[in-house]
């Protein structure tokens, strides 16, 4: 049975979420068809989809993706496809195909976190090492943990715009722990980003859109002290600052997507064209990973 995966965003603390900090990501209203269609074995695929198949003990299927989303956006595309893969073979409960892709995820990239595979899986508002919303699930990893809870609070428009393939998230990871082994400066901007990112969580539970964007301007704010913005992620988030109630680049950074809040949709719109970007406009949604015939 085909399956649909949603995409995720990350609103809040990326990075941060690296030395402990809380981060809150949620699924998008973008989603993915997987479906897994018999063939001959001899099949080329990627390395992800191929460690799947091979975790599954399956070689004789093409991999059938159906997205509008560019791979490489930094808005979960690899988590989704192994995640996909997997729930469409397997009656798995959410918990262990959230564990289990991420198992797989890590195994192919030799590092990285579980938030994208948690998030899609789980769907909704995601918070990563809080203390707010219904516990979710812990996941564990070397001498790692990640608590996973879900935040209850009603969907936001949002629009996501793509600025070009994102930085390997290694190595965006790699530039900010320069930053943050140099002293005490960096360290003191993690932990306002962790700050802020608990003060987002409660604005999306009271639905205030103008301190949730003025806090995303401020996070955004944060990251680019890291180095990890770039010339075009600048001038899409001041077009969110000027015509939305506020805006950030989403994940990794580098390169990747930034996420706006929209206030004057048609005219964010209008300057996106402009610029020649893709964009989705979209929101956030409660829905996470699910099969439909
Ligand atoms: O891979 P991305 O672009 O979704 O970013 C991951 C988030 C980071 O905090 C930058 C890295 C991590 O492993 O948590």
């Amino acid at each position: 049975m085909p399956v649909y995966a949603p995409h995720k965003i990350i609103l809040f603390g990326e990075h941060a979420v690296v030395y402990g900090y809380p981060a809150v990501s949620a699924t998008v209203d973008l989603f993915s068809k997987i479906t897994l269609i018999p063939n001959k074995a001899g099949n080329i695929y990627s390395s992800f989809v191929s460690k799947t198949l091979n975790y599954l003990g399956i070689n004789d299927v093409i991999v059938k993706v159906e997205t509008d989303v560019p791979s490489g956006s930094g808005l979960g595309t690899s988590s989704m496809i192994i995640a996909g893969i997997l729930y469409h073979e397997r009656n798995y409960d959410k918990k262990q195909l959230a564990k289990e892709a991420f198992e797989i995820e890590y195994s192919v990239q030799g590092m990285g976190s579980p938030i994208d595979t948690t998030t899609i899986v789980a769907g909704g508002y995601v918070m990563t090492n809080g203390n707010l919303g219904i516990p979710l699930w812990e996941i564990e990893k070397n001498d790692k943990r990640w608590r996973f809870s879900n935040v209850p609070a009603k969907e936001i428009d949002v629009i996501i715009v793509y600025t070009g393939p994102k930085g390997s998230t290694r190595e965006q990871v790699a530039k900010v722990r320069k930053f943050y082994d140099r002293g005490r400066f960096a360290r003191d901007v993690m932990e306002e980003i962790g700050t802020i990112t608990n003060e987002g969580v409660k604005q999306l539970m009271t639905g205030n859109l103008e301190k949730l964007g003025e806090l995303m301007n401020e996070n955004h704010s944060q990251l680019k002290i890291f180095g990890i913005s770039t010339e075009i992620i600048e001038k899409v988030v001041n077009i969110g600052r000027e015509y939305g109630y506020g805006s950030k680049l989403t994940g990794a950074g580098g390169g990747g997507a930034v996420i706006i809040i929209p206030k004057d949709k048609d005219k964010i719109i209008k300057k996106l064209k402009e610029l020649n970007l893709i964009y989705f406009v979209t929101s956030t949604t409660n829905v996470g990973i699910f099969r439909r015939p």
